[in-house]
């Protein structure tokens, strides 16, 4: 690829070289110049002539630069020299323009689009405001346009789609407003699409699915309405997809649970109302982050999350999930657990048992990575086993406002890790296990509304 891409931006240089000498073929042919060494020469002169005369507009709009970074910008020296920018060795063209973290600010000027031969445009990290000019859509070559961390407003331009070799696109961190562009998808090399944190609004449009090299898809935290596209779920190369803290409702298209390169799906805090059923099948094994949190779910845990292997975290807290939490064994890698404010637990003994099979995984106790814990207001029943003892590295432990009976069990005191438990308005009676005392991380503690007796241990 890397080679087609090169060859391709040779000829298309050549092209230029040639037109420029049809046109002095035409106007000196009768004078008996050397033509064709005149005609590079035009070509250079003017094209190099343009880039700096690009830069130094694109200057012109910076108003902030505490570091003086652009006053290297200067006819001193050759603009191929100047601070950050870089030019291609055959034609002396501005190739990449790399201005990230320098305290800039300023407008972006649209003498931008000037610089044809631009491949990677990247402005991360400083303070760049106002609009992306529509200019941007002159640039051919362009492949990398990274402006995160910015205060870059107005709306996504729509030219953008003519950069037809932009592999990657990431704003995130800006105040960008409107739609997303249905024209994005004509750009077919892209591989990496992020717009998360800003302030985006309307519906995904369903032409993205059409972006079939697309590894990243993130829209994380903006204002995004109606429904995750079916037409996503032939995104068959998505590696992270995030459209968390949204306003995004419907259902989550079955595909999408079918995306085996997923590493990252995250759908939380949305107003998403599907119904899992406990047979769907979550083709997902290297997802290592899945979140479905905060949305309106129903249905039950799918089984075939146990099969996920690598996953770290897991959150489906605060949704209207009901029915058993399916074995976990295979899971050792988990280190967060979120399946708070749920309907979950059958009202009867071992809803707990979960935590037994993560326990019993067959890779032995050293791969019990389980830090965070967090059950609570659910419907969970019976005792807590007394597997919880080999749970080593718990450090929070929240199960409040569920039906836990039996004793708090003494080996409770092997989990000295223990920053958090919260075991209130439960079933739980016996006495406090003197055990906790070995718990010296402890810092919240809550053991009200249960039926716990006898004296409280030094
Ligand atoms: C443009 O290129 C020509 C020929 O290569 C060179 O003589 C001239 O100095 C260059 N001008 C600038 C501004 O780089
Ligand atoms: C021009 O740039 C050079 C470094 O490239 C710098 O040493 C010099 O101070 C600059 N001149 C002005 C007037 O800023
Ligand atoms: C340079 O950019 C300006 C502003 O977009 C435009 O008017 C002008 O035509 C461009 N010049 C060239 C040579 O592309
Ligand atoms: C934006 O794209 C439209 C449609 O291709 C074109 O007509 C227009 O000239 C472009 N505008 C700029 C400023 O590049
Ligand atoms: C953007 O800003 C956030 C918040 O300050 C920071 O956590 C993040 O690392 C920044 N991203 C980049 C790529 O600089
Ligand atoms: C969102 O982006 C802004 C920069 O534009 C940054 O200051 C802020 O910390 C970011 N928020 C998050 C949650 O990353
Ligand atoms: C792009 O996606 C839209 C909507 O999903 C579809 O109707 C259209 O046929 C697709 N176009 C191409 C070129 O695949
Ligand atoms: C998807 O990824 C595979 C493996 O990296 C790659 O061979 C394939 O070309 C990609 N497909 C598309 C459409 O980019
Ligand atoms: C999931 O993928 C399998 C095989 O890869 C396929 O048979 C099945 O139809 C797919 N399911 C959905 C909902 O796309
Ligand atoms: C887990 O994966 C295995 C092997 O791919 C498969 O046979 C089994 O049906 C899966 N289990 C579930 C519950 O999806
Ligand atoms: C733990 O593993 C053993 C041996 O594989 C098995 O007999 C036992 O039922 C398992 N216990 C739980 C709670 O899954
Ligand atoms: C307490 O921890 C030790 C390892 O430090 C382990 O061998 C033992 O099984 C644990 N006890 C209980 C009751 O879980």
């Amino acid at each position: 690829m890397e080679l087609s891409r090169k060859h391709l931006e040779a000829s298309s240089s050549y092209f230029l070289v040639y037109i420029e000498l049809i046109v002095l073929v035409s106007c000196l042919h009768l004078q008996g110049l050397n033509m064709f060494g005149l005609a590079k020469a035009a070509l250079a002169v003017r094209g190099n002539d343009t880039d700096q005369q690009a830069l130094l507009l694109f200057k012109a709009k910076i108003t902030g630069d505490e570091l003086r970074v652009m006053e290297s910008w200067n006819s001193s020296i050759h603009f191929c020299q100047w601070h950050s920018v870089t030019c291609g060795r055959k034609h002396q063209r501005v190739t990449k323009l790399e201005l990230q973290y320098l305290k800039l600010s300023g407008s972006l000027s649209p003498y931008i689009g000037n610089l044809s031969f631009l491949k990677e445009l990247n402005l991360v990290g400083n303070s760049f405001y106002n609009q992306i000019p529509q200019e941007i859509g002159y640039l051919r070559r362009l492949e990398t346009l990274e402006l995160i961390n910015n205060s870059i407003s107005g709306e996504i331009p729509s030219n953008l789609s003519a950069c037809s070799k932009l592999a990657l696109v990431d704003m995130r961190g800006n105040q960008l407003t409107g739609e997303i562009p249905a024209s994005l998808s004509l750009l077919s090399n892209l591989k990496l699409l992020r717009f998360s944190n800003n302030s985006l609004r309307g519906s995904i449009p369903p032409s993205l699915g059409n972006l079939s090299s697309l590894q990243v898809f993130a829209f994380a935290m903006n204002g995004l309405t109606g429904i995750i596209p079916e037409a996503l779920g032939k995104l068959t190369n998505l590696s992270l997809f995030t459209i968390s803290s949204n306003a995004i409702s419907g259902i989550v298209p079955l595909a999408m649970f079918n995306l085996s390169n997923i590493g990252v799906f995250d759908i939380g805090l949305n107003k998403i109302q599907c119904t899992l059923h406990s047979d769907l099948a979550i083709n997902m094994p290297y997802v290592d982050f899945f979140s479905i949190g905060l949305n309106q779910i129903s249905g039950q845990i799918p089984v075939s999350l146990s099969n996920c292997s690598n996953l770290n975290i897991l959150q489906f807290n605060d949704n209207r999930l009901s029915g058993n939490v399916p074995p976990l064994e295979k899971l050792d890698k988990l280190y967060k657990l979120y399946m708070g404010t749920n309907h979950l637990g059958h009202g009867r003994e071992g809803d707990l048992n979960f935590l037994c099979t993560l326990v019993n995984n067959t890779n032995g106790i050293n791969l019990i990575n389980l830090e965070w814990l967090a059950t609570s207001q659910n419907q969970l029943s019976g005792p807590i086993p007394f597997d919880i003892g080999r749970l080593q590295k718990l450090k929070i432990f929240l199960a409040d406002g569920n039906f836990l009976s039996g004793t708090i069990p003494h080996c409770i005191g092997n989990l000295t890790m223990l920053t958090e438990l919260a075991l209130d308005v439960n079933n739980l009676h016996g006495n406090i296990p003197s055990s906790l005392a070995n718990c010296q991380n402890l810092v919240s503690l809550g053991l009200s509304y249960n039926n716990l007796r006898g004296s409280i241990p030094d």
